[in-house]
């Protein structure tokens, strides 16, 4: 079976390799939307749009289930999708719940880091609503960070000066969770573990999302086995520097510890 998934670049590979990791049996199809990164730049209207041109083009590549491996797109277009198509569709949100949750008994805050698409969607306030009934949470978009994550800057210094002035403002000491709310922020988990105090936690939807994955998998008895599977990298703009930047960035998460980390949600 084959699993699509879909993201505007390169952050949809952290959902990726996470479900390569548990589902190792797999054949694996990634698409990036390159030609119209980042989405959560963009309006909504636009961003709908280029994500059916995209999904329709991986049902033509064959595809039997698939991850929306992006806060954005999904806030803005999964129930359309899956009123559009009938194989199961995974989608993504920033993990507020088990933030929330695991905050709880601490007294401390929640912050949230996403793009800010995502953040202004009536989806993301009806979650953080559903959720958060002792108003703990506190949101941050970092309308940067997925450009620098696409120009591949994981240049330490450069990168935390961007944390730095972004989180000025905040008195990191009344926060204990992060959450990160776009799956292209985990490249930078390492950096912000250095960063962040180290009472703050950091939580991202992950593997929240490939468990989900996994449960409806399991109903068709696809999940386990050895790594068998293939893995193919598209994007919406054919180019192959792209796809090769693609591949670096796949190795470096693949390699990366952060997939290592099992968190509670
Ligand atoms: N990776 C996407 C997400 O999870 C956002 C990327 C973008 O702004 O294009 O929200």
């Amino acid at each position: 079976m084959k699993i699509g998934f879909l993201d505007s670049g390169i952050g949809g590979l952290t959902v990726m390799a996470e479900a390569i990791r548990r589902l190792p049996a797999q054949d694996y199809l990634f698409m990036a939307d390159n030609l119209h990164v980042p989405y959560g730049t963009k309006s909504k209207e636009e961003v709908r749009a280029y994500i059916l041109e995209a999904v329709e083009t991986m049902v033509g590549e064959g595809m039997d289930a698939l991850v929306v491996a992006c806060n954005t797109a999904t806030s803005i277009a999964v129930a359309e999708l899956r009123t559009k198509y009938s194989f199961p569709i995974v989608g993504m949100e920033p993990a507020v719940k088990p933030a929330v949750e695991m905050n709880r008994k601490t007294g401390k805050r929640v912050l949230v880091f996403a793009t800010p698409l995502t953040l202004q969607q009536p989806k993301y306030y009806a979650l953080v609503s559903r959720v958060d009934d002792e108003g703990i949470v506190d949101s941050l978009p970092l309308p940067e960070l997925v450009g620098y994550c696409e120009d591949l800057q994981f240049d330490k210094s450069i990168m935390s000066d961007y944390f730095y002035s972004k989180l000025a403002d905040y008195d990191l000491d009344r926060y204990g969770m992060v959450v990160l709310g776009c799956t292209h922020y985990p490249f930078y988990k390492g950096l912000l573990r250095e960063i962040l105090p180290p009472h703050i936690q950091i939580i991202d939807g992950n593997v929240g999302t490939v468990k989900r994955l996994m449960a409806l998998l399991s109903r068709v008895g696809m999940v386990g086995g050895v790594r068998s599977g293939s893995v193919r990298f598209m994007c919406t703009g054919n180019d192959s520097a792209y796809i090769e930047k693609i591949r670096t960035a796949f190795e470096l998460i693949s390699e990366s510890n952060v997939l290592n980390e099992e968190i509670m949600n």
